[in-house]
């Protein structure tokens, strides 16, 4: 089934089965498809052409997603491992142009738009040079490897005027846009809390990821994999699994915590924290890396609530992730592709201790209760307001997330996570790695995105 039917047949199976699902207290719903106008037709000379920059795993999942958008055709590739260009060409056609070199893919005027799936360390090169040369960029996350990427990156989109989404894909998805709303219409009361993890147990998890067998220098072109990283000699680990190692990654706090700060950033239109601290350690994985396999990050929001964020390879159980928000009036939990609410309104009696008094104390004190509070509060805990609401399936982010940054390519309309969005929830993220280095807070300004 394409990708236009089966957004019209989720739209049918949504409105049958949308409603209350489960019966009681507890309620499920299925969030609506959305509403708008049908996807307009693509005239066959208004295609928009993308090339991918850093053909990965990331990088082609990306391009998969893409070109299901209508009216997106992929047209070239650039990377620095002759397999994944094969590979290129193994799923989008001989035609597809291949080289190592991404300038000259920036060079050709019939390429509107580049997805950057390059390591961390490229992003803002390949960025600036991609806007520089006129081109709409798709950035994966994290958006800056170094603070003083996000200034230049955002300049950069200003003066050139080009598009720049960030993929935290995430901000696209409709659970955390019913969350959103839920938290704006004061489903939970105040919010006070964020607690957010992201657990893995399994070596993949940890980031060892397979190095072909025909990795070598004739196959790699390291130089150009280094770029403005240290120069040492091959090292296909290295190579095929650079987030090991923060000469061209961010650890897990640019790996993963960006996702949870991107989310949390959606969900309460927060800017990011004013203070920062962070441990964890190497507890496992000791195989030559240098960032920590365990993290654990608390930041203050001036908004007025705190956020807890956890990142374990070692966690010894299932593979797990999710947020939870906790409000005066309950709490809200992100988890797959649900939102849950469970609201536990305040009790409107304060009530009263008086087993440790004297007898005719304790008379007293429910007297003057009653006269105050006539009303006898009812028995049992307060009524309980659980809901759920799950995606309808195939809902997918990554899509929604490329609709959103083609149609500002088409209409050159704002996007939904742009340069400064990307910057304040890596510059969040990367807060960590600062705090658990020094062993000391990190202030950070969420307004001028600066570190205090
Ligand atoms: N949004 C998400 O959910 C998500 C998921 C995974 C990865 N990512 C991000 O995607 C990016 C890529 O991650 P990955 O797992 O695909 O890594 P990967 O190692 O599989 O792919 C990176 C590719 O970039 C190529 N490359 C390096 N320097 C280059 C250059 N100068 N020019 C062209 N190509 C170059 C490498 O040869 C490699 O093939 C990372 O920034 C990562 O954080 C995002």
């Amino acid at each position: 089934m394409d990708r236009l039917n089966r957004r019209g047949f989720l739209k049918t199976a949504s409105a049958a089965t949308a409603g209350t699902l489960v019966g009681g207290g507890a309620r499920m719903h299925l969030l609506a498809q959305e509403q708008g106008e049908p996807a307009k037709p693509v005239a066959a000379n208004d295609h928009i052409q993308i090339a991918l920059i850093g053909a990965g795993g990331q990088g082609q999942g990306d391009t998969k997603v893409a070109v299901q958008v209508p009216g997106v055709k992929m047209v070239a590739a650039a990377d620095c491992y002759d397999g994944r260009l094969t590979h290129c060409r193994e799923l989008w056609g001989d035609d597809v142009f291949t080289t190592r070199d991404y300038n000259e893919i920036l060079a050709r005027k019939d390429i509107d738009a580049v997805i950057i799936g390059t390591p961390d360390h490229w992003h803002k090169q390949a960025s600036i040079d991609a806007m520089k040369a006129g081109k709409d960029v798709y950035c994966e996350k994290p958006m800056i490897h170094l603070y003083s990427d996000g200034p230049e990156i955002i300049r950069t989109a200003r003066q050139t005027n080009r598009i720049i989404q960030i993929g935290s894909q995430r901000v696209s998805s409709i659970v955390y846009a019913k969350a959103k709303e839920l938290l704006a219409s004061g489903a939970i009361g105040q919010l006070n809390m964020v607690m957010a993890w992201w657990d893995r147990n399994s070596s993949l998890g940890a980031w060892n990821y397979t190095v072909p067998p025909d990795a070598s220098t004739e196959t790699c072109d390291w130089p150009r994999f280094l770029g403005t990283a240290p120069k040492i000699s091959f090292n296909a680990e290295h190579f095929f699994q650079w987030r090991k190692w923060k000469a061209y990654g961010s650890g897990v706090a640019g790996d993963l915590f960006v996702h949870l700060f991107s989310g949390t950033h959606f969900v309460t239109n927060a800017n990011g924290p004013v203070r920062a601290m962070a441990t964890g350690g190497l507890r496992f994985w000791r195989d030559g890396r240098d960032v920590p396999d365990v993290l654990i990050g608390m930041f203050d929001y001036p908004q007025g609530f705190n956020l807890s964020l956890r990142v374990n390879f070692v966690d010894g159980g299932s593979e797990s992730e999710g947020l939870i928000f906790t409000g005066s009036e309950g709490t809200m939990e992100i988890g797959g592709d649900a939102v849950s609410v469970n609201r536990s309104p305040r009790e409107t009696e304060p009530g009263f201790t008086i087993n440790s008094f004297a007898k005719a104390t304790a008379e007293q004190v429910v007297k003057e209760y009653r006269e105050k509070y006539p009303i006898p509060h009812p028995t049992g805990p307060p009524p309980l307001g659980y809901e759920k609401y799950v995606a309808p399936p195939g809902d997918d982010d990554s899509y929604n997330h490329f609709t959103n940054f083609f149609e500002a390519v088409r209409t050159r309309r704002p996007v939904i996570e742009d340069a400064v969005f990307g910057f304040r929830a890596a510059g969040a993220a990367l807060l960590s790695n600062l705090s658990y280095e020094r062993g000391a807070v990190v202030r950070w300004d969420p307004e001028e995105m600066k570190i205090v």
